[in-house]
């Protein structure tokens, strides 16, 4: 089922060459900080390029309900008249944050540290999701949470009333966790600080930097130091949001599979905390070009060029994996057509998101004749010449998985199904429609 209604199956068929210019919707990572941040600061934040999908959407409902005046303008920009550091208003119903993941994990970190009690939900996939990552360190700040066993919604959560500040140390590579610490400490005294092993995306502190709050990061033996002076007055701020590199994967990956393909992508968010699956394809061999990179907005962009071309298998550099995180099963539907084979280790965390993604893809690729082994943290794909497809394969609610299988579709001998697009709508709203017109066959099924 999708998140808000009856399932919708679709088909993907076997396609000619894919070609145009492939309009990729804003950053959901940096739409829900905006949005966030906006809310949480004094006078008027302006965005534009806001991602419409479900997931922000169900983030400016949360921050509604917590006191923030929100509103969409005709021309498509978004304005935000916030609350200040500490202002959040108790909201007087349940925050249901839908689908998402970093929604609720940066708005319980956003209101931890405020005496106000917050019950938060989710569908069924956000509902089954953990959530002790952040309530572990949002109780050192004072906060108490109540939720289901595991810590999974719905969980009420209590902020602290006198908030102290934390020294955490993330125990796995989580931006959601990092933001959420982070978030926190503006609201409580003195200096708050988050030690990372490992570079997870850094635009919460990009974005904080922006806002006005006094923040630094340092490389040190223990991994990214950051420090954030608490209590700081953060002032609104005019946003660009570049567009997303998780969704720009799928019509990239798209071209990558069939022959003769050649598309481009202006305006793509390439923070190196983001590149990882960038960097995966040309290792492979892909013809990728990157056009016009510059900075806007504190964020580096580029336009892409991709053509078709043969690949080959690589060992995916597992230091890596952070950066590229969310791009793993559309890269293992390309693995898939690669020559030899394509190993992914240190990918636990893809256990972890909208649903068990190693397990999703190794069920639907087999479905579909592809070989693939799997352990705990890795999954290795055996390339071949012709996939056979014809398979239904399960979406589990989660929009990667739902592109990725309605990507290999497209280069498959036979159809390949899915048992629901509803969550693509999450962050890719238009992802059927603008396929098509780049030359993919797709079609809706009757559920
Ligand atoms: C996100 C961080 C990642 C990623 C998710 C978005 C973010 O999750 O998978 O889609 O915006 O901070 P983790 O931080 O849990 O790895």
């Amino acid at each position: 089922m999708s998140s808000h209604g009856a399932p919708q199956p679709m088909i993907s068929r076997k396609c000619g060459a894919i070609s145009g210019v492939a309009e990729i919707p804003g950053d959901k990572s940096i739409s829900h900080r905006a949005l966030i941040l906006g809310a949480l600061s004094v006078g008027e934040t302006r965005v534009t390029g806001l991602l419409e999908g479900g997931d922000v959407l169900d983030t400016a409902k949360a921050m509604r309900a917590f006191g923030a005046e929100i509103n969409r303008m005709e021309d498509g920009e978004w304005r935000i008249f916030g609350v200040g550091v500490g202002g959040f208003a108790e909201p007087e119903d349940v925050i249901d944050c839908g689908n998402a993941g970093t929604g609720v994990r940066l708005i319980m970190g956003a209101m931890a540290t405020t005496d106000i009690a917050v019950t938060f939900t989710g569908d069924a996939s956000l509902r089954s999701r953990p959530m002790g990552r952040v309530t572990d360190p949002l109780a050192l700040f004072g906060a108490t949470a109540h939720g289901r066993s595991g810590g999974r919604l719905p969980l009420t959560m209590v902020g602290a009333q006198d908030p102290v500040p934390v020294r955490y140390t993330t125990p796995m590579p989580s931006a959601q966790v990092k933001s959420a610490v982070l978030l926190a400490g503006l609201n409580a005294p003195g200096e708050t600080v988050v030690i990372e092993a490992e570079a997870t995306r850094d635009h919460t502190e990009r974005m904080l930097a922006g806002f006005g709050a006094d923040i630094s990061t340092e490389i040190t033996d223990e991994g990214r130091v950051i420090t954030l002076k608490g209590q700081p007055e953060l002032t609104g701020q005019t946003i660009i949001v570049p567009r997303d590199p998780s969704s720009a994967a799928f019509p990239v990956v798209a071209a990558l599979l069939v022959e003769g393909s050649d598309i481009s992508l202006p305006n793509i968010g390439m923070n190196p905390t983001r590149a990882g699956l960038f960097e995966a394809l040309k290792l492979m061999g892909a013809d990728i070009t990157f056009l016009n990179e510059r900075l806007e907005g504190g964020e580096p962009v580029a336009d892409l060029r991709v053509k078709y071309g043969p690949l080959k298998g690589i060992t995916v550099p597992a230091e890596n994996a952070a950066s590229m995180i969310d791009e793993y099963p559309v890269l293992a539907v390309l693995a898939a057509t690669a020559s030899g084979i394509t190993h992914m280790p240190g990918i636990k965390e893809m256990r972890v998101k909208e649903c068990d993604r190693i397990d999703a893809m190794v069920q639907g690729l087999r479905a579909c004749g592809v070989q693939i082994d799997e352990t705990e943290d890795s999954m290795t794909i055996h390339g071949m010449d012709n996939i056979p497809g014809g398979a239904t394969c399960k979406t589990h609610l989660d929009h990667r998985i739902a592109m990725s299988f309605m990507c290999l579709g497209m280069v498959a001998e036979n159809p390949v199904k899915i048992d629901d697009a509803g969550a693509i709508e999450t962050s890719f709203p238009d992802f059927i429609p603008l396929m098509e017109t780049l030359g993919a066959k797709f079609a809706k099924l009757n559920g």
